[in-house]
């Protein structure tokens, strides 16, 4: 089995079964592509040893060959069964402890073993001990370390359902394992300890205040809330692509709840929707795509990619206004995501 652009693949769709996950393992051990499940969002997996299979995974997503890729691993150990990096930081083996299996990326140096493809050209690896059952057996079974970005095409939104990473990437790799909904539903937190000090890159399930709880002083890098100026560098290649967004323009609406409905309520027509909070669902006149509770920020953060990907399925919606997430807790990764598929278009109600 080969996965290339040239000839469409037919993309068997798995179970979470030991023999599909057996299946799926030796598609990953043969060079191919798996959609995989995990607590974040699905990633589209291969082998990460195999230089080879890894530029496949480029193609697949139409992915920028200056973005490097998570390394995923079954347990702390694997990192040095594989001899993945140069040497564990004492800070690593802290979060590991604590952290892992989970939602977060730790970014050390790479040893030799780590094929440019995986890297980037960077001498980093990003490193990661997914929770999920079948992700953690899928890694087990394949008997070598997986490289997985998100299983979307490359600028849209993260796929949390095995269905959203069939709507992406249907003939282009070998098999999906359905594994249901991931829980948390925003991606991973990615903090690097390759440089001076611990700084977060991409913030995720894995909150900031845990974080520096943990570890004392954790910088947070310019890009997680501000965009790229022309130019600059980005510490985490992935921060500087426009990135999860829908055809439609959303805008963001900072500012309280009557404000919003009054700001919104006067715009709407046919080609309008409303990214909004429960509470908000019955005092709007548009289309709405509620993420859950204004307080409940896990509902945000489990919700908020399923919506975008549904405002791509209504060709009416041509403008989208979208509540401004509270930055506390995994808040800030629900606002990360949503500023950029805002494009960074964020207008203060209290201001006008
Ligand atoms: O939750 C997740 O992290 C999911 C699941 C599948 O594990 N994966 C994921 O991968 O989100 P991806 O490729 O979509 O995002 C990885 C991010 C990118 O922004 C990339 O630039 C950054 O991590 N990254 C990877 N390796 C890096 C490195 N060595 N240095 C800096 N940033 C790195
Ligand atoms: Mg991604």
């Amino acid at each position: 089995m080969q996965s290339n652009n040239k000839e469409p693949l037919n993309t068997l769709m798995l179970s979470s079964s030991k023999e599909d996950i057996e299946k799926a393992a030796k598609i990953i051990r043969d060079g191919g592509l798996v959609g995989m499940p995990t607590e974040t969002v699905y990633g589209l997996a291969a082998d990460a040893l195999n230089g080879n299979a890894v530029s496949k995974i480029f193609k697949a997503k139409g992915r920028p060959g200056d973005n490097p890729l998570i390394v995923h691993v079954s347990s702390f150990e694997d990192i040095e069964k594989y001899n993945l990096v140069k040497k564990i930081p004492e800070k690593a083996k802290i979060l590991a402890e604590k952290y892992w299996p989970g939602p977060l990326t730790i970014i050390m140096e790479k040893s030799d073993i780590i094929p440019g493809e995986v890297s980037a050209g960077l001498d980093t690896v990003a490193v990661r001990v997914p929770s999920h059952k079948v992700a953690a057996s899928l890694i087990r079974e394949a008997k070598t370390p997986i490289a997985a970005p998100s299983a979307n095409l490359s600028g849209s939104p993260s796929p949390t359902t095995a269905q959203h990473v069939f709507n992406d990437m249907n003939s282009r790799i070998e098999a999906i394992i359905d594994g249901g909904e991931c829980s948390v539903g925003v991606e991973s937190t990615v903090i690097t300890l390759a440089g001076e000090k611990p700084r977060l890159l991409r913030p995720g399930g894995i909150t900031l205040e845990q974080l520096r709880s943990t570890l004392g002083e954790v910088e947070m890098d310019d890009a997680v809330l501000h965009k790229l100026k022309e130019g600059a560098t980005a510490a985490s290649p992935g921060m500087k692509y426009k990135h999860y967004a829908p055809k439609a323009n959303v805008v963001i609406l900072k500012g309280g709840s009557q404000k919003y409905i009054d700001y919104v309520n006067s715009r709407c027509d046919k080609n309008t929707a409303a990214l909004c909070w429960e509470e908000d669902v019955e005092k709007l006149k548009c289309k709405t795509l509620s993420m859950g509770g204004e307080k409940d920020k896990e509902s945000q953060a489990h919700r908020l990619f399923d919506e975008l990907r549904e405002i791509d399925n209504d060709e009416n919606i041509k403008t989208v206004f979208a509540r401004c997430p509270d930055t506390k807790g995994i808040g800030l990764a629900v606002y990360n995501r949503l500023i950029r598929a805002a494009g960074f278009e964020v207008i203060d109600l209290e201001k006008i």
